[in-house]
């Protein structure tokens, strides 16, 4: 889905984002990155980020969204939950969306959530009970019972469906097969819960697989989720998964109704749960009368996360009272009457023997610190990126240090800080390089950026990346030709810039180890088809410097052939809308080195598309649209027709279509059932509002 150099860059523009203001224009790249981030949570169980971190992207996000309603893409991480749909297993809905947390790292943040509850339940002096719970760091997991029996067991998978995993459920020996839910009126249940594995377990499990070759698992989380999605059910056994349940969500008697409300509190449920044979995760303490009495609860439980079998990356606070809960809700991603209280992340110190220097497609250079190789939350770690001078410097950071290192949300090691108290004297300074360390040539820094540059059009370490970035999914997509061929091919000298990858010799190709007639030919097809991509693509594949996807489509609108952009000035960039100074300037920079022109004429000679196709044109609305300048709405549901089938309609005809009801809304749509948006608009007086036949007549 991600190759490793998209992931590499999402991951740095990630990083840099967190640091910055950003503004509307950022807003895609946010998304883009959120979504990525989703996935390598949720799908690739390897996230990149510290939850501390994709909370401060997702903030983010939402002021964003938050300053400008109508940017909402139907896509944002905002707008949905989470989704690891596999298509192993057969998806199926959850009666009730099963939906993620939010979260807090302090006493204030506990205080705001306190005040918050009041406010939704207008409580104001009285005493809100709360009960506390450990925030298991396992696979989320749905149990559905009937007629006292196991009938149904399913991932999270994306919030509303998630994947059948009955007869795996069935191996965990946590789960009971039967349970007498009807001694409690209860005919359908459904239980949430989380699958974990025993410390231990884990680490004996580990060493088998080291010991008979096999990957091992990078922390017990993995081990679980994986666990859950084995496709045979012994493997599942094997693993040794221990299920905690957390939440009774669904409760109903023969008749339909809803018993929840008669068990009063969340505590009592669960004790109800534990008397029928489930497992809770139990601790000393757990119902607390003030917001506060929860917080040192929560730190107590923080102090001696080690003692305990199971890790856990947290507390969750609840409210306990069902009537309570019901009153406060939930929104799309949370519920309002719980939150996760994150534990810190995990700290471990070694010493810093040295610094490498890596180099990016687009020149920059990034300061690798070696450390003694040291075990941090499941993993061993000895690199650990140093994002540029300032950091280094900002940290006083020195050769021989004894740093602290933390390895936030499981993945990606930083350096907190250098432990100055136990320097002896013999440490080094960092003398960051004045120059490329590949090619030599005097870097250079612009006054807003943080990063060192080595500026020489011809860097064989530079066009390196930029070869691989170029024919990486996200550029050139050229199928089958991976980081890895291109490395080999630069190595063999057959590869120096990015036009060489069209004039590969194929005969040596095929001499290779592993390599056949028929991998050769895909690769000759594959790069044939890439010759024919859109010019939007080729430009976004050169890694000019702050030139993204989109501003490459911008751009593609305008120009016949890539060589125009050789007499562009910065006049003709800015006229477009959403193109700024900065990429003007790069792009410009860009076509004044003779270097890349005279290799884009070299990629031109080899039959790459250099002009404006079909796909680079501007998207025109049938003449004289009805909606023509537009935005509109669709809400409630629609009888005639999909949402997606009704938006395309409206693009069709002119309007543009935006998510949410502001002065700037045009036109609302409404099907059946439609609640507060009509609401809402009628109130604001100045939207037109159609009903689904309407609509289909205007249209016609
Ligand atoms: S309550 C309304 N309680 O954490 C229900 N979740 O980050 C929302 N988790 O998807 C969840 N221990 O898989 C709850 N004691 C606990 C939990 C817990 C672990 C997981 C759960 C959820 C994720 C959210």
């Amino acid at each position: 889905m991600y190759d490793n150099t998209l992931q590499n860059q999402l991951f740095d523009r990630s990083k840099s984002f967190l640091n910055i203001d950003l503004s509307i224009e950022n807003y895609d790249d946010l998304v883009e990155m959120l979504v990525f981030h989703e996935w390598k949570y949720y799908v690739d169980n390897s996230p990149l980020l510290s939850d501390f971190e994709y909370d401060q992207l997702y903030q983010k996000l939402v002021t964003l969204e938050k300053v400008d309603p109508n940017i909402i893409r139907t896509d944002s991480p905002s707008q949905r939950v989470s989704s690891d749909l596999s298509q192993q297993f057969e998806t199926v809905p959850h009666w009730n969306p099963m939906l993620s947390l939010a979260n807090s790292y302090n006493l204030e943040d506990l205080s705001d959530f306190d005040k918050q509850i009041r406010k939704l339940t207008q409580i104001e002096e009285e005493s809100i009970t709360y009960f506390v719970e450990p925030k298991l760091d396992g696979g989320s997991v749905s149990l559905v019972y009937e007629g006292d029996e196991l009938v149904r067991s399913a991932t999270r998978g994306n919030g509303i469906a998630g994947e059948n995993i009955t007869a795996n459920a069935k191996a965990i020996y946590s789960v009971p097969l039967k349970a007498k839910f009807s001694k409690h009126g209860i005919f359908r249940a459904e239980l949430r819960g989380e699958a974990v594995i025993e410390k231990g377990v884990f680490a004996k499990n580990n060493k088998v697989r080291q010991e008979n070759g096999l990957e091992v698992f990078a922390n017990p989380r993995n081990a679980a989720t994986g666990g859950l999605r084995m496709k045979n059910p012994l493997d599942t056994k094997d693993r040794g998964l221990v299920l905690f349940i957390f939440q009774l969500a669904y409760a109903v008697d023969k008749g339909g109704n809803d018993v929840l409300p008669t068990l009063m509190q969340h505590s009592s449920s669960l004790d109800i749960l534990e008397g029928l044979g489930f497992k809770i995760p139990r601790k000393e303490k757990q119902i607390c009368a003030t917001i506060e009495e929860a917080f040192e609860v929560c730190t107590t439980w923080e102090n001696k996360r080690e003692e305990y079998n199971y890790e856990i990356d947290g507390a969750v606070v609840k409210v306990d009272d069902i009537a309570l809960q019901n009153k406060c809700g939930s929104t799309q991603h949370h519920p309002r009457w719980a939150i996760a209280f994150k534990f810190k992340a995990k700290q471990a110190t070694s010493t810093l023997l040295d610094v490498e220097y890596q180099i990016g497609k687009t020149g920059a250079i990034t300061p690798v610190a070696k450390v003694d190789p040291v075990h941090l939350a499941g993993v061993t770690v000895s690199s650990i990126s140093l994002h540029n001078e300032e950091f280094i410097t900002q940290k006083d950071l020195r050769l021989g240090d004894k740093v602290l290192i933390e390895r936030a949300g499981d993945v990606i090691p930083y350096i907190v800080k250098s432990l100055q108290e136990l320097r002896s004297g013999t440490e080094k300074k960092i003398v960051f390089p004045t120059n490329c360390p590949f090619c030599d040539t005097t870097l250079s820094k612009a006054e807003d950026q943080a990063a060192w540059r080595c500026e020489n059009v011809v860097c064989d370490a530079q066009n390196l990346q930029r070869m691989i970035y170029h024919v990486s999914k996200e550029a050139m997509n050229i199928d089958g030709f991976g980081k890895s061929y291109v490395e080999k091919f630069f190595e063999y000298g057959w590869l120096k810039d990015i036009s060489d990858i069209y004039n590969l010799d194929y005969d040596k190709i095929a001499v290779l180890e592993g390599f056949g007639e028929k991998s050769v030919e895909n690769l000759r097809a594959s790069i044939e088809a890439a010759k024919k991509n859109p010019l939007h693509k080729l430009l976004n594949s050169l890694s000019i410097h702050h030139l993204g996807k989109k501003a490459s489509k911008l751009i593609a609108q305008q120009i016949n052939s890539a060589f125009d952009l050789v007499d562009w000035t910065e006049e003709n960039f800015v006229e477009i809308k959403d193109i700024g100074p900065v990429v003007a300037e790069n792009v410009m920079y860009y076509f004044d080195q003779p270097a890349n022109v005279e290799m884009l004429r070299r990629l031109e000679s080899y039959g790459v598309n250099m002009n404006q196709t079909e796909e680079d044109k501007p998207k025109q609305a049938k003449e004289g649209a009805v909606f023509s300048g537009m935005t509109i709405l669709f809400t409630g549901s629609l009888q005639t027709m999909g949402r997606k089938q009704a938006q395309a309609l409206a693009e069709e005809h002119g309007a543009r279509n935006i998510s949410a009801i502001s002065s700037k809304l045009n036109v609302l749509v409404v099907g059946e059932k439609a609640g507060s948006k009509l609401k809402k608009a009628q109130a604001l007086g100045t939207v037109q509002i159609l009903t689904e036949q309407e609509f289909l007549e205007a249209i016609a």
